[in-house]
């Protein structure tokens, strides 16, 4: 085979599903649209953006391309898998009206309550008085959400009722999310640790991966924003084989078949968010792609061929034995512009990735990186993922950092408790 193969996007997350498609046998010729400085040592990278719909299917005719694999999720909420289907050309990840599971919290919470998937009670609002009404009413703190995409930035945990009042304010009548936040979910705070899964499915069957944990905010201890995530462990030694089991049969399978009963057959990646506490697995949300930079760290942990594994989620054939891993873990640090997940200057030169990746077990995925000759400049928030696996999570840790010690670029940040949360 001679496999021409199609990315979109142009983050960490593409940058580590490229390195890894390339090491397939199977394929000769990479294309990431749009691609970043990093991906460009792998794949040509074409001047498309993510929504740009109708060019990406052109494009794809065009070089006959024989798979598209989808990163973000903005492509995946303006229909991109569809348009592909629609011109039968193969395409790796969800429909529009299944990617709603992750565009519109409104409906994914429909949809959980309504096949028992353990979650916050919650109510959804589009009327900001009704809102306000159930404030007075609910329980401290509570969650304000913005229903649609917002880059990970629509949720606003309040710690009393003005909090929240002046959190639908901003969401409902400022619009700080835009359209995001015409609907709006009130749901319960939950309790416990948070923890990602990505499930590869066919639309019938799904394959778990291990077990990942996110470090969404930007400064040490979980201090500041919420940032896209800047740093990730896998897998977690704490969860229980009993957790891992409420998963699989009480979250994600009920949810592939519910998406199935509304029409709306999922084929792709489903990443839930989960808050662990103890026996207790609640459903946080529900992300219809790869996580960034969960993927960073997958990635070096999967030992099987991808090209092969979506291949045959395309086909609805999946087979659990076709996903294989390595032993040990594998961890990312993210280095971010000064001043992400708020204003940042770009253009910055970076030195010392060569170096880095002379490390033994180390690897840098680029996220907002592009080249000018032979030199990488920083061109986003979340610059690099560095990435190291070890025998043990200290040891991978240790080699990440020494890695991380090597690169530098003007005001970078980056945390420094990576997996060093209590359990
Ligand atoms: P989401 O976009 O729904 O994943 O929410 C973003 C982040 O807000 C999550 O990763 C959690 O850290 C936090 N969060 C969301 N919902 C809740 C909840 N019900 N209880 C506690 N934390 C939450
Ligand atoms: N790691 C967070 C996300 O991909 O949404």
């Amino acid at each position: 085979m001679n496999r021409k193969i199609l990315v979109i996007g142009g983050g960490g997350r593409e940058h580590a599903l490229i390195w890894k498609i390339a090491q397939s046998p199977s394929v000769n010729k990479i294309y990431a649209a749009p691609g970043n400085g990093g991906i460009s040592e792998l794949a040509e990278n074409v001047a498309i953006g993510i929504k740009e719909v109708d060019k990406l299917v052109a494009f794809a005719k065009e070089k006959q391309i024989d798979l598209t694999v989808v990163g973000p999720d903005d492509a995946l909420a303006v229909g991109v898998v569809d348009a592909f289907q629609k011109e039968d050309l193969r395409i790796f990840g969800p429909t529009k009206a299944a990617a709603q599971i992750e565009a519109s919290k409104a409906f994914s919470k429909d949809l959980m309550k309504k096949n028992n998937i353990p979650t916050a009670n919650y109510f959804n609002f589009t009327d900001i008085d009704e809102a306000k009404k159930y404030l007075k009413s609910c329980s401290y703190p509570t969650v304000v959400k913005a229903s649609g995409l917002a880059a990970g930035k629509g949720v606003i945990i309040c710690e009393d009722q003005t909090q929240a009042e002046n959190a639908l304010d901003e969401i409902m009548s400022d619009k700080i999310f835009g359209s995001s936040g015409d609907t709006v979910v009130i749901e319960d705070f939950l309790q416990g640790q948070e923890v990602s899964i990505h499930a590869l499915s066919d639309g019938n069957k799904a394959v778990i991966f291990p077990t990942s944990q996110d470090h969404k905010q930007i400064f040490d201890e979980d201090k500041g924003p919420n940032t896209g995530g800047m740093g990730v462990i896998a897998p977690i030694d704490w969860v229980t084989d009993s957790n891992m089991q409420t998963i699989k049969t009480k979250i994600v399978q009920p949810v592939l078949d519910g998406l199935r009963n509304e029409d709306a057959n999922f084929v792709g990646c489903l990443y839930p968010g989960l808050m662990i506490d103890g026996d207790k697995v609640n459903t946080v949300e529900f992300n219809a792609r790869f996580g960034d930079p969960e993927t960073e760290v997958y990635m070096r942990l999967l030992d099987s061929d991808i090209v092969e594994i979506f291949e045959s989620c395309v086909d609805g054939n999946l087979d659990p034995e076709e996903v294989q891993w390595k032993s040990g873990y594998a961890v990312t640090v993210v280095l971010a512009s000064g001043g992400y997940p708020g204003k940042y200057q770009t253009g910055l030169p970076i030195s010392g990735i060569e170096e880095a990746e002379k490390l033994d077990n180390v690897i840098v995925f680029h996220a907002g990186t592009k080249k000018a000759g032979d030199q990488y400049l920083t061109a986003g928030g979340r610059v690099l993922n560095v990435t190291a696996t070890g025998e043990t999570l200290n040891e991978a840790l240790a080699t990440a950092y020494k890695a991380v010690d090597l690169i530098h670029f003007e005001g970078v940040h980056y945390r420094t408790d990576i997996g060093k949360r209590p359990s």
